[in-house]
């Protein structure tokens, strides 16, 4: 034997994950929610609508425990989305890409249901199995179809359990695979003909999809799937403010998760990179006076966060433990430049007309500069 083996961790000293579920980053606070909220609670939830909403905006416990914001944006478009997991329908989360859509959807499962983990990643390659059912079969060839020979989707657990199932990127599922969804979501049962059997869904069970309208476009959810869910549109954060708060709080978050050493928060820095991608997007300065060409990639919030996050990360081990223009501009580079030809040009032309002339963006505008 080799010392080689020795060296791999085994589950029980490999230590922590790398990205804990929200049920698990969370479980204080949604204790403590659990032991202040005295509001109903729909059949098998954790938590009560209010207490769901007050654990996605954040606030303060009457027992002054604080709860943090998971998501920063309209109150209303969140009790809407929360009202409608405690009826029949399904919920529907659409945006561009980086709204927060898979986030918000992991949040309010881990609410709910305590689990966020019922989880389908639709691809082009998902099969109705992934929906439905599949079978061990081994188990099936040896005793034929039985209970224990069937492997539940995680739709099916939910169903068993009464929780909420999450289903990711549902428009870029085929749309016959997609229909699978129909019976479940129209009648609550999941017939299985090979047991002459059905799972019938508890109180509690719903959907959360979440679907994005760039990547591939959402006609493909065929309008007898659509007319089953409710659907609420992450905007964009609308203001500046805002994106700065939703990216300075989540660059915080994952430098201790990834422990980074530490750098002090730089808010310049990350003021400045929501400004470029702000005006990149809307294709006009941030004093409304310059028009410029958009460029081509989407330049999300999560882009943001993790432009400021390489730059952190730049800079805690190469860098001198500041957040420097530097650090960010490469990362920065590479978010706004994902088209070699037209967002170069896009790019040159923003640096040149809306960069180079703010004196105080001086070290950055030579950053920028310097990787290109
Ligand atoms: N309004 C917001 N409030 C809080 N966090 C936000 C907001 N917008 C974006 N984020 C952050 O952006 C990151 C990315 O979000 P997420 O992956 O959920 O996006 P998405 O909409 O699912 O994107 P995609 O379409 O690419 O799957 C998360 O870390 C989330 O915290
Ligand atoms: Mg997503």
């Amino acid at each position: 034997m080799t010392t080689t083996t020795e060296a791999v961790p085994t589950p029980a000293t490999a230590g922590e994950p790398l990205r804990p579920h929200a049920e698990q980053v969370y479980a204080a606070e949604l204790t403590a929610l659990a032991a202040a909220d005295d509001r109903p609670r729909p059949p098998h939830w954790r938590l009560s609508p209010w207490a769901v909403v007050t654990y996605l905006l954040g606030g303060v416990l009457p027992d002054g425990t604080p709860v943090s914001p998971k998501y920063v944006g309209s109150r209303r478009l969140v009790e809407v989305a929360v009202a409608t997991l405690a009826t029949d329908r399904a919920l529907l989360l659409l945006g561009v890409p980086g709204t927060a859509k898979s986030w918000v959807s992991e949040h309010l499962a881990a609410a709910v249901s305590g689990r966020s983990t019922l989880l389908v990643q639709g691809t082009s390659g998902t099969t109705e199995d992934a929906i439905r059912y599949g079978w061990n079969y081994a188990r099936l060839l040896a005793e034929g179809p039985s209970d224990a020979a069937l492997v539940p989707s995680p739709v099916m657990v939910a169903m068993r359990t009464g929780a909420i199932a999450r289903i990711e990127e549902l428009t870029r599922i085929p749309a016959d695979v997609q229909d699978a969804l129909i019976t479940v979501l129209s009648e609550k049962t999941l017939p299985v003909p090979e047991l002459g059997d059905e799972v019938q869904a508890l109180k509690g069970f719903n959907v959360i999809a979440t679907a994005n309208d760039r990547d591939k476009g959402v006609n493909d959810l065929s309008s007898a799937l659509r007319r089953r869910f409710n659907t609420v549109v992450l905007p964009l954060p609308a203001r500046e403010e805002d994106e700065v708060a939703i990216v300075s709080s989540r660059v915080a978050e994952m430098a201790s998760s990834l422990e980074l050493p530490a750098v002090p928060t730089a808010v310049e820095e990350i003021r400045r990179v929501v400004t470029v991608f702000r005006e990149l997007r809307s294709g006009l300065s941030a004093d409304g006076r310059t028009r410029i060409k958009s460029p081509s990639a989407t330049l999300s919030t999560a882009e943001a966060i993790s432009v400021v996050t390489s730059g952190l990360a730049l800079s805690a081990h190469f860098g001198d433990g500041q957040l420097r223009a530097a650090d960010v501009a490469a990362g920065l580079v590479g978010a706004v430049v994902k088209d070699p030809v037209s967002d170069q040009v896009a790019w040159d032309e923003y640096l040149e007309v809306v960069v180079r002339p703010r004196e105080d963006w001086a070290a950055f505008y030579r950053a920028c500069r310097e990787v290109g």
